[in-house]
Formats: C-alpha cells, sequence, structure tokens
C-alpha cells in the first residue's frame, strides 16, 4: 500500500520522481523518501510525513540521472525516518518495495549471522541485503535470486551503485506498470506517476522482472525466460488529476458526480433497455444461467455491494449473498450450484478482493464479473466479465464518485441478467428511465451544498453521530457513518433502525446527533417510529427527507428537503447529501480531507 516509482534517463530525474510520488501520495503518506545515483555517488533523503516534507529536503544542486523513490503507508515499524524507503545495503544497493515479506525474520537472522547490519525495523531493508548477498556485477540476477526466497508480496525497484545506468523492478501480487520515455524508461505502482512523462505503459504480469535503463527493458518471466508483453497507449491525462478550482480533491470528486453517472451510463443503455455489449459476448449465455450472486468487496464497495443486495433480491428474485473480502478469503463458503460471483473495487488493487478473486474454485461458480473504476488494474486485467465505472481518477481518500457509479453499474449488472433471465420489461424500462435522470438529480441535489455547509457546524464539537436507515438505507446509513468517521475522526456507527431499541437507543442523548435518510417508501411509518424513539431520549435528528416523505417534524429536528421521488436509483440520491455533510464537518474540524490520518486509498496489503 505504498507508492514506489524509479527512472533511468539522460537528464536529472528527481523532479520526475518527486511528482510521481506526489501522485502516489493516494497510497500512503506517512513518510517519503528518494535515492539517486549522480555519477559514482549514490544519495538518499528520506522525511517523515508527506512528500512535501522530503521535498523540502532536496535542493535544487541534488541531481541524479537514476533514481527510485517511495511514499509509505507503514505496516512493519512505526512511521519514522529511519524506517522510510529506499533502503541501503553496504551502501551501494538501494531498493524500495510494496507490500509485505511474510518470512522476512528467518531471512533476517541469516543475513544478521553474516554480518549484516539493520538499521530499520522493517521487511524491506531485509530484501535489500538479500540482494546484496547476491550480487556479483549483474543487478538483475541478484534480484531473481533473491525474490525466489521471498514469501509475501512485492513490488520492488532496485538500484545498484556498481550499475548506475540499470533499474531491476519486479511484482508480485503488488502492481507494478514500466512506462517508455524517449531515451528514458520507468517504473511505478501505477500509471497516474509517470503521465507527466509518458503515455505508452507496460503492464508487468505476476512474478514478472524487468531490466531498464535509458534506451531500453527487458522483461523476464518467474521462470527466468525473456517474455514481451503488449505496450499500451493510455487515455488518461496529466491534468485530469488536478483539483481545478476545488479546495479538495474531495469536494471536487462530490461535484463530478452527475458526470460521472452519465459517463457510466454513456452508450450503455437504450431507449428501454440495456444494450446487449454491456458485459461482453459471452454475459447473455452466463447470465441465463445465473441462480444466485455472491457479492465480495471491501469498505464503500462493500457497501454498494451491500445496497446491491437488496436490489437483486426485489428485482430479480434470486438469492444474493454480501461479504467483507477478508472475510470471505479465508472461509469455507457453499457455493450454490449456478452463482455468479461479483466483485467490487474502485482502485481494482484491493489485496483482500484480489485474493478472493484469485483463489475462488472458478468451476464453482458459473462465472465471475468485475466492477471497477481503474482500467489498468490486476483486478480488470484478471476478471473474465467486467465493467468499468468510468467515474475518472478518484484521489481524495474517501470514496465518493466511485461509490454512486459502482451502484449504478449494479443496476446495469441487475437489469442485464434481468433481460437474459426474462424479467418483465417494464420493470427493466423504469430502471433505464431512473437512471437516465440520474444526473440531472444528482445535479439539482449538489445545490444543498451551503444548506449542508451550515448543518455540518452542529456536528464540529461532537464526539459521537448514529446513523438511521431502513431496508436498503440501511447500507447508505453504514456508508455515511465511514465517511463521517473516517475524514472527520467523529464516531459514527449505523444501525438498521429497527435495532435501534435493542441497544445502541442507551448512547442516545443531547450530545448524539442522529442522521435519518427518509426515503417515501413502505417502510417510512416504521422508520418514523424509530425517529420518535430518538426523540423521547432528547436525541436530535437530522433528517434528509426525500419528496414526500416530509414527516411531522418539531422545531428540534433539522430536516433537509431533498426535491427527488424516485423508486429504484433512491439510495444512490440520499448518499449524495451524507457526502458534503461528512465533507463539511471535516473541513470545519480542520482535518486532512483528501489524506485521513492511518489511511491510503488503495489497500495492497492485507
Ligand atoms: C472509504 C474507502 C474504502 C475503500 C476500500 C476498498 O471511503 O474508500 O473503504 O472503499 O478500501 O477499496 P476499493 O474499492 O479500491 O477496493
Amino acid at each position: 500500500m505504498c507508492g514506489i516509482v524509479g527512472a533511468v534517463a539522460q537528464r536529472d530525474v528527481s523532479a520526475i520522481l518527486i511528482e510521481g510520488l506526489r501522485r502516489l501520495e493516494y497510497r500512503g503518506y506517512d513518510s517519503a523518501g528518494i535515492a539517486l545515483i549522480d555519477r559514482n555517488k549514490l544519495e538518499r533523503f528520506r522525511a517523515l510525513g508527506k512528500v512535501q516534507a522530503l521535498a523540502d529536503k532536496i535542493s535544487p544542486e541534488q541531481a541524479g540521472s537514476t533514481g527510485i523513490a517511495h511514499t509509505r503507508w507503514a505496516t512493519h515499524g512505526a512511521p519514522s525516518e529511519v524506517n522510510a524507503h529506499p533502503h541501503f545495503s553496504r551502501d551501494r544497493i538501494a531498493l524500495v518495495h510494496n507490500g509485505i515479506i511474510e518470512n522476512y525474520k528467518e531471512i533476517r537472522e541469516k543475513l544478521f549471522a553474516d554480518g549484516y547490519e539493520f538499521e530499520s525495523e522493517t521487511d524491506t531493508e531485509t530484501v535489500a541485503h538479500l540482494i546484496e548477498s547476491y550480487f556479483e556485477g549483474d543487478l538483475y540476477s541478484a534480484v531473481h535470486k533473491a525474490v525466489g526466497q521471498l514469501e509475501g508480496t512485492f513490488g520492488l525497484a532496485v538500484i545498484v551503485l556498481d550499475d548506475p545506468d540499470t533499474l531491476v523492478a519486479c511484482r508480485k501480487g503488488s502492481p507494478l506498470v514500466v512506462g517508455l520515455g524517449i531515451q528514458e524508461n520507468f517504473v511505478a505502482s501505477d500509471v497516474s506517476a509517470l503521465l507527466p512523462v509518458t503515455n505508452r505503459f507496460i503492464y508487468l504480469e505476476e512474478g514478472d522482472l524487468v531490466v531498464i535503463n535509458q534506451k531500453d527493458y527487458q522483461i523476464y518471466g518467474a521462470n527466468g525466460e525473456p517474455k514481451e508483453l503488449e505496450v499500451n497507449i493510455t487515455e488518461m491525462s496529466a491534468d485530469s488529476i488536478s483539483k481545478g478550482s476545488y479546495r479538495h480533491y474531495m469536494q471536487k470528486e462530490i461535484h463530478e458526480q452527475a458526470n460521472a453517472v452519465a459517463e457510466c451510463l454513456e452508450g450503455r443503455i437504450s431507449e428501454n433497455g440495456v444494450l446487449d455489449s454491456v458485459f461482453g459476448p459471452d454475459s447473455d449465455r452466463i447470465f441465463k444461467q445465473v441462480k444466485q450472486i455472491q457479492i465480495v468487496a471491501c469498505g464503500t464497495s462493500y457497501h454498494a455491494g451491500f445496497v446491491a443486495k437488496y436490489w437483486i433480491e426485489e428485482i430479480l428474485g434470486l438469492p444474493c449473498q454480501i461479504e467483507v473480502a477478508s472475510e470471505f478469503r479465508y472461509r469455507k463458503s457453499v457455493v450454490p450450484q449456478d452463482t455468479l460471483f461479483v466483485t467490487l473495487s474502485q482502485s481494482g488493487e484491493t489485496a483482500d478482493t484480489l485474493a478472493a478473486l484469485r483463489n475462488l474454485p472458478l468451476e464453482d461458480y458459473c462465472g465471475s464479473v468485475s466492477i471497477c473504476n481503474v482500467p489498468e488494474s490486476s483486478l480488470v486485467r484478471e476478471s473474465s466479465l467486467v465493467l468499468m465505472t468510468r467515474a475518472g481518477p478518484e484521489i481524495g481518500v474517501a470514496s465518493t464518485k466511485a461509490f454512486t457509479t459502482q451502484l449504478v453499474s449494479m443496476l446495469l449488472l441487475i437489469v442485464s441478467i434481468g433481460k437474459a433471465r426474462g424479467l418483465d420489461e417494464s420493470v427493466i424500462a423504469d430502471i433505464v428511465h431512473e437512471l437516465r435522470e440520474l444526473p440531472g438529480q444528482i445535479s439539482e441535489l449538489l445545490k444543498l451544498d451551503q444548506q449542508i455547509e451550515a448543518v455540518a457546524e452542529d456536528f464540529v464539537d461532537k464526539h459521537h453521530a448514529l446513523f438511521l436507515g431502513r431496508g436498503v438505507h440501511y447500507p447508505i446509513a453504514m456508508e455515511g457513518a465511514l465517511k463521517l468517521k473516517e475524514i472527520s475522526y467523529i464516531h459514527a456507527e449505523a444501525y438498521p433502525a429497527g435495532e435501534l431499541k435493542h441497544g445502541p437507543l442507551a448512547l442516545v442523548d443531547t450530545e448524539m446527533p442522529v442522521v435519518v435518510v427518509t426515503p417515501n417508501d413502505d417502510l417510512l411509518e416504521k422508520l418514523h417510529s424509530n425517529m420518535q424513539e430518538v426523540k423521547a431520549r432528547g436525541g436530535k435528528l437530522y433528517v434528509f427527507a426525500h419528496q414526500g416523505a416530509k414527516l411531522a417534524e418539531t422545531e428540534d429536528d433539522v430536516v433537509i428537503q431533498m426535491n427527488c421521488e424516485t423508486r429504484w436509483t433512491t439510495p444512490i440520491l440520499s448518499t449524495i447529501p451524507l457526502q458534503l455533510l461528512s465533507y463539511y464537518v471535516a473541513v470545519q474540524r480542520g482535518t486532512d480531507v483528501d489524506q485521513p490520518r492511518n489511511l491510503a486509498k488503495s489497500v495492497t496489503v492485507e
């Protein structure tokens, strides 16, 4: 869950590497470091904290034509300068690592006995020494021998003073791309890091090693045989990853949702249905067979899957299971015949979600579908049926537009399965009609921005908050609570409103804000009773009321009216004001909205 970038060029690469790290900062930001080879000198700079702290340490005279750099999300060893990468061995090998080496302790003991000195608590330093122990003039051979002994996951980039124009990188379980320039070549954890310098990329496969120098590159498979991989031209531009006139990426991404949803639907829906081509030519055969659906995901993506479970059972009448990937991957599960496996992931690099897919006994399932936002990701490359959410780059750690486009994508999946299985055409037409209206409705809801900013003031000095929902809005309440806690650090919990009286009601007093989204559905009256239970205990209600769901509120309640009335897309719309609420509470509390403490955007470790 760290970010790595490396370069070999004729020119000074320090600025390229620092810019690359800034673009990878979403992967971790507790410390950063860079190693540069300039003629016969290997130099290293490291700093605790964000990439800017590192940039501040590097003077304009510092230069090097070969270099590696790293932004860290600590796993082994606390965030500190000494644990920051690059790690050195005997002042000639420098290495950056993304992932976890599981057997580092035994390797470390052996290397220690052989006289290697360790300065950090990291698993990574062990790998630097291991490579040094094998180095006899050829960096590729040393790296190849060393990685053969490693258990765990890694994306590695290594340079050596003795061969200053060469960089060796490899991947197993962690993402790594090669970027091809003119008389200069690069590696990075993902393409975004290198967009300012190239649009030509090679996606390394599991176990691959690559040797790059200024003019050339050579890829080797895990067996040591040279291999060739396709060169891809990415359509992403360096500018697509900027804040524009917004204060934070999260704010920009919340406001991009009308467009993101429109993009997600573009070319996929017809007047009254979903186009056949959306999930590829094989999908109709698979969808006809489906009798049950298993969804697996993490965090916000899990919440999208949870909403979809309600839809699937109601619309398709098919049983649906949803589970967090970190549990599913280690559990023996029973797979009923003709189960479709569905994963959701913004990044497509989440270790637990990927492992769940990779360990799947595919023969037990009738097919697998992944819903993802990053076309170049491992999940997309390893899945058979894929639907891209097309939300565009999401940089803020808290997921917003990825979530709403995941929900739209799940409705596209449901309609496609429904179509293959003979679902009533009028239901399909209703859903598609609502999807069509969605971008306009989202734009309208975003006009609540200032009203919600004012409401957020009430939360600034609170320590806890409750989010309540019923039915399909229970996972929306979960998502609202997750958003609030991760960026404002206010403890927030979500409950199905009917569960309140079974315990959490004991927490309700005048200091406990209770957030409720009230759709105008069959459960409205039940929800109303739950809200009375809160009021009777002095709790203050913050109600986001869909059109037609106006309740007999009292002066104490804060009611924000949402002018939309829908049946299927209601949970998507309900998400927007909850995102704005979390955003403004966090801004007013002065937290680091885009890079909240202890978190990272892409969770590539388990
Ligand atoms: C929360 C958030 C995380 C991610 C989770 C899964 O705002 O962003 O909970 O949803 O880490 O990530 P992806 O979707 O990339 O698999």
